[in-house]
This record gives C-alpha cells, sequence and structure tokens, in this order.
C-alpha cells in the first residue's frame, strides 16, 4: 500500500493499492495504526461488493450491526444504508442522515472505533463529509476552559435528533420520546477521554447528542459550559469556515476508515435533492472505546 498525506489538509491520509481481498493481518493492522495516527484513512479505487465491504470491516474487527432494523441492507444487514435512491422502486435505508455533529453510536454505552464509510452514488454538487479531531480541538482549548471540562461527565442521547419511523406516524411525540429513553437511555461518559492507543486527550461530546454536563458526583454544571466548548470547538459554526472544520470530499472508488473515538463528523446535504448513497460498516477493535469505560 502506498500512503501520502492529503494534499492541502490537515487531517487525514491516502492509501493507493490496499487490496482487501490479499491484504494480510499485519496490513489490516498497519491500516489501523494509521487511522489512529492520521484519524482519516482514503482508500482509493475500492471495488468491492455490499459482501466485500463487510468482510473488510470484520478483518478490522467485530462488525457492530446498527440496533435499527430500517437502517439495514436488505442482504448484508450489517451494512447501514443512507440513501435517497431507490431500488427496484422501493427506499432501502434511510435518506438525509447525520446532518449534525456526532460521533457515531456516541449515545449508547458502549461505542465503537472505527467507522467505515464506502460512497455508492456520490453526488455531483456539496458532496463530502465535514469533521473536527477533538484532540486538536481539546488540545486547542483556553486553558480555563480546559480546567471546567476536568473531571467532569457528559450525558448524551439520541433523542434530539431520532428519526421517526414510519410506524410512528399519527404517535405522540411524549410516547415516542419515552420510547427511545428505554430503547437507548441516556448514558454518561467522561468529557475527557483518552484514546488508548495515542493516550491523545479528546474533548468526548458534540452538538447533536450531548446533552448536558455534570459534575463527578452527577450534579448538573450550568449550560453555559458546554455552548463554550461546543463553540470553542467551532461546531456552533454554521459556515463551516472554523479552522477546526475539515471538509472530505469523495471520489468514486474512495473508501473511508476513521478514528470514531477522536473525530465527530456532520454530513454535507445537498442543497437542492441530487441523488446520493452511501454504505456503512462499523467496528469494535481489540482496544476499549477509551482507557477506563466501564463495560
Ligand atoms: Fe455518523
Amino acid at each position: 500500500m502506498i500512503v501520502a498525506k492529503q494534499p492541502g489538509k490537515t487531517l487525514g491520509v491516502t492509501i493507493s493499492e490496499f487490496d482487501a481481498s490479499t491484504a494480510s493481518a499485519a496490513d489490516f493492522g498497519a491500516l489501523k495504526k494509521l487511522v489512529y495516527t492520521e484519524k482519516i484513512a482514503v482508500l482509493k479505487g475500492q471495488d468491492l461488493s455490499p459482501a466485500q465491504f463487510v468482510e473488510l470491516g470484520r478483518n478490522l474487527g467485530q462488525v457492530e450491526r446498527y440496533y435499527q432494523q430500517m437502517y439495514w441492507h436488505p442482504e448484508e444487514p450489517d451494512i447501514f444504508v443512507s440513501s435517497n435512491v431507490p431500488r427496484n422502486g422501493e427506499q432501502i435505508g434511510v435518506p438525509r442522515t447525520g446532518k449534525f455533529w456526532h460521533a457515531d453510536y456516541e449515545f449508547m454505552p458502549n461505542p465503537f472505533g472505527l467507522t467505515l464509510i464506502y460512497p455508492q452514488v456520490i453526488p455531483k454538487a456539496n458532496r463530502g463529509t465535514y469533521f473536527i479531531d477533538m484532540g486538536r480541538a481539546y488540545e486547542a482549548l483556553p486553558q480555563d476552559l480546559k480546567d471546567a471540562v476536568e473531571g467532569t461527565l457528559c450525558r448524551h442521547s439520541v433523542q434530539r435528533y431520532f428519526k421517526i419511523r414510519p410506524t410512528d406516524v399519527y404517535r405522540p411525540i411524549v410516547d415516542i420520546l419515552a420510547d427511545v429513553e428505554a430503547e437507548t437511555p441516556t448514558v454518561t461518559h467522561p468529557t475527557v477521554t483518552v484514546h488508548p492507543v495515542t493516550g491523545e486527550r479528546i474533548l468526548y461530546l458534540s452538538e447533536g447528542f450531548g446533552l448536558s454536563l455534570a459534575d463527578d458526583k452527577g450534579n448538573d454544571l450550568d449550560d453555559e459550559l458546554l455552548r463554550r466548548v461546543l463553540e470553542a470547538t467551532g461546531q456552533l459554526d454554521e459556515t463551516f469556515q472554523h479552522p477546526h472544520i475539515h471538509l472530505q470530499t469523495y471520489d468514486e472508488g474512495d473508501l473511508l476508515v476513521w478514528d470514531n473515538r477522536s473525530l465527530i463528523h456532520r454530513a454535507l446535504h445537498t442543497t437542492k435533492p441530487e441523488p446520493t448513497a452511501s454504505f456503512r460498516v462499523t467496528v469494535h477493535d481489540e482496544y476499549p472505546f477509551y482507557e477506563g469505560i466501564a463495560v
């Protein structure tokens, strides 16, 4: 495999000549190492069937199937489908996913370390995904904010961005929210986590799933602290010009693997409807999600 920094970008590497069908365990290990240190690895020139895409994920660790069936690929349920392109006249997966800052499975007790995205239909305009490296964002925090979040906890929930399912239509919103809380109860993680491989300190919170901050005894902290942290990390910048924000665009055949421990991301959706479809596989590697996680 041939590794190169992404030209003009501060984040990520491209990897050419990575053939998942012939790659050795050492090659997959090297790929993971690059993901931990460079945060995004773009495998170029990939041409994989859905089954081969899942197999690539299995070579990186234990694949986590999404908890909601409506996202599953009809033949490969380990693939999460984001798509507005009908197949044989039927919707597969869910359209317009992830248009808010988040880490994948941030609202779960034990999130996975690796996210793989394999775009299938790439729109011509406004294509791509925004990323923020929350390790660097932590590093760049003013000292008073670093001190203020030290030792605190953050509560996470999917409730604000939960997608209403066809079966939820005509149900009272309070009942839907109660079901969401029963199925995915609010979870608590340290506000500052430690990456188990790099030892990097990471601000683990997002505008999408971060609900509130609490002190180490679980007492609520002022919402203003959370707002200031979100602002400092670039998540409240609706122009997407903040220096922490990286825009990743896609070429045909790109397959992204990223570090879901330290990156948050947000989909860039087309302003006018254009066909777009993407497959996702998510993987627990051999390390804990963060040092000291209780699972
Ligand atoms: Fe996501």
